[in-house]
């Protein structure tokens, strides 16, 4: 079996390393491509060197641009890639652009995919990523789901014949890098934080960064919160902040550049919270029970919220109220799987 995953954004990479290991494993034949969607060493590189990555095979090199430019490139250059490679799955992850791209370059020479978190909805239909959600599942001949809420979706857009549960791979490796960190401490030291009395922060998503007033509206709400809070500034939040000449840094916010993913964990493991738009952090903070305030109107992994470790912010008090809520009842819930969930996929696409 020849298995060719196309990934090109941060998110993609974590969920990229157990699958590649897997295959390692098994001795599956695994060629990797690389889009270009991100193209900054720390949204990019680190993640292959950290999480022992194969180099991919081929790099598109597309970049940044619009929606229709950067979907576009990625199309433009796929075709050529597929014809040369004529793998039996074409295996695409996640909701963005470098996904939908990579599904559609497949469907039109009638190549078998596989999409990796299918069925994920925010049934917010102004969001990129629910575009290429959607739009992936229905091109789709094999939907990995993470979870049951994830296969109910699926199964109510008509597509439950071709829909397996295998869980998140995220916790697979998370898992993994949990176990290996090996001083936390020194992590923390390194990073200018003290154990337990911060949270964290990551906001990137379009519909937070590019109205001014909004963007105004959270960072002054992540100033006010009542205890240090650290902002890993993703590109297009400072390209956004500088832009409407908002100042990132004041009250308890301070500022500093993304991390690498074990650094990252590490972080999170530790801190008292996590204030987010990011879906792979909603997840992670509840994997390392971190209480997390997440700063959109609806989310695609309600299971956090029900089970009382993830509360919807909107910018404003609600946001540094929420931050300084106690921790909620502890649970053994394990709604995203037990980190066997690169195993399962294997398994899928092998039947
Ligand atoms: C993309 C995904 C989003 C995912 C996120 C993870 C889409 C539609 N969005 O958003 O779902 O959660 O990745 O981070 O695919 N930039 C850089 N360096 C880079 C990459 C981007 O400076 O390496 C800047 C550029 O100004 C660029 C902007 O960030 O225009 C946005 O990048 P883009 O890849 O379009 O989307 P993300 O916001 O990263």
């Amino acid at each position: 079996m020849k298995i060719l995953s196309v990934v090109g954004a941060r998110p993609q990479f974590v969920k990229l390393a157990p699958v590649a290991d897997e295959c390692r494993r098994r001795g599956v034949e695994h060629v990797i491509v690389h889009t270009g969607q991100h193209y900054d060493p720390m949204l990019s590189d680190v993640f292959f060197t950290d999480l022992g990555i194969p180099d991919p095979d081929v790099h598109l090199g597309v970049g940044s641009g619009t929606h229709g430019v950067q979907t576009g490139a990625i199309l433009g250059a796929m075709d050529a890639v597929l014809d040369e490679h004529r793998p039996d799955w074409v295996l695409v992850y996640g909701d963005t652009n470098s996904t939908l791209a990579g599904a559609l370059s497949a469907v039109k020479l009638h190549l078998p995919i596989a999409h990796l978190e299918a069925g994920l909805r925010s049934f917010n239909r102004r969001m990129p990523e629910e575009h290429n959600r959607v739009l992936t599942d229905h091109a789709a001949d094999l939907l990995l789901a993470p979870t049951q809420v994830a296969m109910d979706h699926l199964a109510a857009e008509g597509l439950a014949q071709r829909s397996v549960q295998v869980g998140d791979v995220m916790v697979d490796v998370l898992m993994l890098v949990r176990e290996r960190l090996a001083d936390t401490g020194a992590v923390l030291e390194r990073l200018g934080l003290s154990n337990g009395g911060f949270s964290v922060a990551t906001i990137h998503r379009a519909e937070n960064t590019d109205d001014p007033a909004r963007l105004s509206a959270i960072v002054t709400a992540l100033q006010e919160v009542d205890h240090p809070v650290v902002l890993l500034a993703h590109p297009r939040l400072r390209a956004k902040a500088s832009e409407h000449g908002l100042d990132l840094n004041g009250g308890s916010l301070t500022t500093r550049d993304p991390l690498a993913y074990p650094d990252l964990v590490a972080a999170v493991d530790a801190a008292r919270g996590v204030i987010t738009d990011s879906g792979g952090l909603q997840k992670e903070a509840f994997v390392l029970r971190t209480p997390c305030t997440t700063v959109r109107t609806e989310t695609e992994w309600v299971e956090t919220v029900e089970l009382g470790w993830n509360v919807l912010a909107e910018p404003g008090p609600a946001v540094a109220a929420a931050a300084s809520r106690p921790a909620p009842a502890p649970t053994d819930a394990a709604p995203y799987g037990t980190g066997t969930a690169a195993a399962a996929v294997l398994d899928a696409l092998t039947r």
